[in-house]
């Protein structure tokens, strides 16, 4: 049996490449694993060598030290590998097929998976629904960033993509199927997009950016991106998309500028809880993605709200968002009549359709993200790149399949 390296959080601003035990077919105790899922067989898993793995918005929660993620987590949760061992309950997914997988992990069993709803299985976290591999309160599943990873009920969770060679061709692209592919779309289906629509996606960082190629794909007519990055809006700009320096005004007066009114149809909000206020020397301001959308989003529309928000955060401004508690003006968007989308993204409900659109050419997300591949070694250079808000989505290649 091989060893295994993997990525692992260890205090605020650090993460290190460190060793761990190969998978198997049961979860082990470990940091962040849930007391009552210790020791849970897993016949139904799949022990996955990885081809391909990114760093997320989502991890640098954790890693900046904004949530109760405990020390030594091993991080990553966007997994895209080859089966390289199936367990005893494994039926059609085989060694050798090469997957993508949800960063939802989802029984396929209980009420919420049997409604599509992946992202609240009821099954395999026992402090609250919904599961994901190397994140906090997520169950406690070892994560994968990482050399090999096991994938619970891997033929319910595994997508396996239809040829090998022409899989790893398209790998750039593909590997943005296990989260913020999906997850951009959900937000842009969530806050209505369709034909003609006129979009405010908030966030420039790959999730945004997702969310615009996601408007694109809908037919919108207008994808206006807003974030206080220049590089960032430069790449939203790159393909196709408008943009709104958010340090340079007020954002009704830019979408004024680009649409001849100073609203749009749908909002989507690809920023979550770690906002920063608008305006040059803005600090940390939590609701204001969330007001401003209810503010520039037309009555009767919805907001799509992909960005995550926490319900402990050690280093929230106040005390109410170190709870989880903001402050929103929900009479603007009560008077208003809108909706609210939130949550995990349900990846199954779309992975299989953006497979086939990226697979015909019907998009380039991997260009559209600026995709880069490093190696594992250097996941702490990627993640200290990231933090400083470089306009790259950085993938790792553990296993040398990216060369
Ligand atoms: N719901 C899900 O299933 C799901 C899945 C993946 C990621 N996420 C979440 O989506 C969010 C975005 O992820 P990412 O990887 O793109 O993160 P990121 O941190 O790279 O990007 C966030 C961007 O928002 C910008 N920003 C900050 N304040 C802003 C404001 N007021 N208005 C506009 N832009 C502002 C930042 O400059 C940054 O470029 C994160 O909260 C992440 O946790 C959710
Ligand atoms: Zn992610
Ligand atoms: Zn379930």
């Amino acid at each position: 049996m091989s060893g295994n390296k993997a990525v692992a959080y260890k205090s605020p601003g650090v993460v290190e490449v460190i060793d761990i035990d190969y998978p198997t077919f049961e979860l082990k105790d470990g940091p962040g694993v849930n007391p009552a899922n210790i020791g849970r067989k897993l016949p139904h898993g799949a022990i996955i060598k990885t081809v391909a793995t990114n760093i997320c918005g989502s991890d640098q929660h954790m890693v900046r030290g904004r949530t109760t993620a405990p020390a030594n987590l091993v991080l990553g949760h966007e997994i895209t590998g080859e089966v390289v061992e199936v367990g005893p309950g494994v039926e059609f997914i085989k060694v050798g097929d090469i997957v993508s997988v949800p960063f939802n992990i989802a029984c396929g069993r209980c009420r919420n998976c049997k409604e599509r709803k992946t992202g609240i299985c009821l099954n395999v976290n026992p402090a609250r629904p919904g599961a994901a591999y190397g994140y906090v309160d997520m169950g406690g599943w070892v994560g994968g960033q990482a050399e090999y990873v096991l994938v619970p009920y891997a033929d319910f969770n595994a997508l396996k993509f239809p040829d090998r060679d022409q899989a790893l061709e398209k790998i750039m692209d593909l590997t943005m199927l296990s989260d913020i592919f999906p997850t951009g779309f959900h937000g842009a289906v969530t806050a209505g997009v369709g034909p003609g629509s006129t979009v405010y996606i908030a966030g420039a960082g790959p999730v945004g950016l997702a969310a615009a190629t996601g408007a694109q794909l809908l037919g919108a007519a207008a994808v206006i991106v807003g974030d206080l990055n220049a590089d960032r809006l430069a790449q939203a700009r790159s393909f196709g998309c408008e943009t709104i320096d958010l340090t340079a005004g007020d954002l009704a007066d830019q979408i004024e500028q680009i649409l001849g009114v100073p609203e749009v149809d749908c909002g989507v909000d690809a920023v979550g809880f770690e906002a920063r206020g608008h305006g040059k020397d803005a600090g940390e301001a939590p609701a204001t993605v969330l007001n401003s959308l209810m503010d520039v989003t037309t009555a009767g529309g919805a907001l799509g709200i992909p960005g995550l928000y926490v319900t402990g955060d050690p280093g929230g401004v106040d005390e109410a968002a170190q709870k989880g508690s903001l402050s929103l003006s929900l009479g603007t968007g009560w008077a208003k009549s809108l909706s609210f989308n939130t949550g995990q993204c349900p990846v199954m409900k779309y992975n299989r359709q953006l497979m086939m659109a990226i697979l015909h050419d019907k998009v380039s997300i991997g260009k559209n993200v600026n995709a880069k591949a490093i190696s594992l070694d250097d996941a702490p250079r990627g993640y200290a790149e990231f933090d400083a808000g470089a306009a790259t989505k950085y993938v790792l290649n553990p296993n040398g399949y990216l060369d």
